[in-house]
């Protein structure tokens, strides 16, 4: 029987072998989700739940439920929208959206707002996806 004592314990143990640092990064990071869903080809995010991209330098991860990875869509202020794979190009690890780039946690490359390498060992850029905005909606282009 699992009970609140030996949960309480887990948890503990758990976060003194260094579990809390990844909780606390999680939430550090404070990037709001839009979670919608895909007609195969695009994802749409209406510009009335992407508050955050109004902003100059804002950014969101944008979610579907049938799209296999997560999206990084930041506003670039005057040279619009960009939407990124965070999938690091080296070996596959998630990058982390830092103000003024992407850091990958596994060997260290570093990329620009762009996605372009800035520091290896990656040697190509982050994938990006197609993205433009009508009068209500960025859409995204996730398939040719
Ligand atoms: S997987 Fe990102 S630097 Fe190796």
């Amino acid at each position: 029987m699992f009970t609140r004592r030996k949960f309480l314990q887990t948890v503990s143990e758990a976060v003194a072998l260094g579990a809390a640092p990844v909780l606390l990064n999680a939430c550090a990071a404070g990037i709001a989700t839009y979670r919608g869903t895909s007609d195969g080809k695009t994802i749409a995010i209406p510009l009335a739940e992407a508050a955050p991209l109004l902003q100059p330098n804002g950014v969101m991860v944008v979610r579907a439920a049938n799209v296999p990875v997560p999206i990084i869509v930041r506003n670039l202020g005057s040279a619009g929208f960009i939407a990124l794979s965070p999938i690091c190009s080296h070996a596959g690890c998630e990058v982390r959206v830092m103000p003024n780039s992407f850091e990958c946690p596994c060997h260290g490359s570093v990329y620009s707002l762009a996605g372009e390498v800035e520091d290896g060992p990656a040697s190509r850029p982050l994938q990006r996806f197609p993205i433009e905005g009508t009068a209500d909606s960025l859409i995204i282009k996730v398939k040719a």
